[in-house]
């Protein structure tokens, strides 16, 4: 008789425990899925183009190349609102690749005084480039109308996509000095620098005439990077010198897992995601190249320093993206 109400109590407690682990998963799943909202605002202004100081007079989202970092989880419905400044002498608009809609709505252009606002869900998990889409799109792109969207899979860290001990963000673009031409950036006439987040040599002290700082991360660390290739008429040969990317995860979708790549050919406007492991106990560098000669020379090149001083900040938050 004990025994038989010892097992029931068992059962019940069974029960009870499996009837709470049920909806905390319930509930953690409805919770998971938020509404995040992002405001832009479109803002035609100068700024330093590479570590000396070199004015630029440049289109943007928010003030700066690249354009902010928007970082969603799966599933997530992105309330998005562009404003554009009414000092502006130009038409802006959104396009966000990672966005479901309608070329000819939600991505139209907005005049200066105007507003947008759209919405979508972010359904698929990765590494996506958003940019101004208004006329002449080249034009605009290269001013430095573009950024990345980061989708982080609602799955979370796994085997197959394990959790980086640091994350960076590097984005290619073309510069052409005299940008008041789009015609001769369609036909790539005047390309005089490739930047890289805004900057030529941005994070190479090798290089760069002004101070630069390099990427940092301690020896054989998982150093994860989201790259997004903003050229309009490049490609890019993205290589890591004395590395190897020791995973590719194409447009940055967990599920597209490339190994042991050396180089890999990033189309213009695809985004990608590539993880590199540096030896351990020893510090080295790589140089993360654009490794098209004309592109690396023009200022795609990026140094990531792996040692143990590296600044335990650095790569984490919101120093993915150092200005
Ligand atoms: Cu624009
Ligand atoms: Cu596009």
């Amino acid at each position: 008789m004990g025994k038989k109400q010892n097992y029931m109590n068992y059962r019940s407690i069974t029960g009870f425990i499996f009837a709470i682990a049920l909806c905390i998963t319930l509930n953690s799943q409805a919770v998971e899925a938020k509404t995040v909202k992002v405001t832009m605002h479109a803002i035609e202004t100068a700024v330093d183009i590479d570590n000396s100081g070199t004015k630029y007079d440049a289109w943007t989202f928010g003030g700066a190349i690249p354009g902010p970092v928007v970082r969603v989880k799966e599933g997530d419905l992105v309330d998005f609102t562009l404003i554009n400044d009414k000092k502006n002498g130009n038409s802006h608009s959104m396009d966000f690749h990672a966005a479901n809609v309608d070329v000819l709505d939600e991505f139209s252009p907005v005049k200066p005084g105007d507003s947008k606002h759209f919405k979508f869900q972010a359904n698929s998990p990765g590494v996506f480039m958003y940019h101004c889409g208004a006329a002449n799109m080249a034009q605009h792109i290269t001013k430095g109308m573009f950024g990345i969207i980061i989708v982080d899979p609602k799955e979370g860290y796994s085997k197959a996509y394990p959790k980086p001990d640091r994350e960076y963000v590097l984005i290619q673009s073309q510069y052409f000095k005299d940008s008041g031409d789009a015609m001769a950036i369609v036909n790539n006439v005047g390309w005089t620098n490739s930047l890289i987040n805004g900057k030529i040599f941005h994070y190479d002290p090798l290089h760069s005439k002004g101070l630069a700082n390099a990427l940092e991360s301690k020896p054989g660390e998982r150093v994860r990077i989201f790259f997004v290739n903003a050229n309009v008429n490049e490609p890019v040969a993205l290589h890591p010198i004395a590395g190897i990317w020791e995973r590719v995860y194409l447009n940055g979708n967990p599920k597209n897992i490339i190994h042991g790549m050396a180089t890999i050919n990033v189309a213009v406007s695809e985004a990608l995601t590539v993880d590199i492991v540096s030896p351990s106990g020893r510090t080295t560098n790589n140089a993360i190249v654009d490794h098209t000669m004309k592109a690396a020379l023009r200022g795609a090149i990026t140094v990531l320093t792996n040692s143990p001083d590296a600044d335990p900040k650095m790569g984490k938050g919101d120093k993915i993206l150092p200005r």
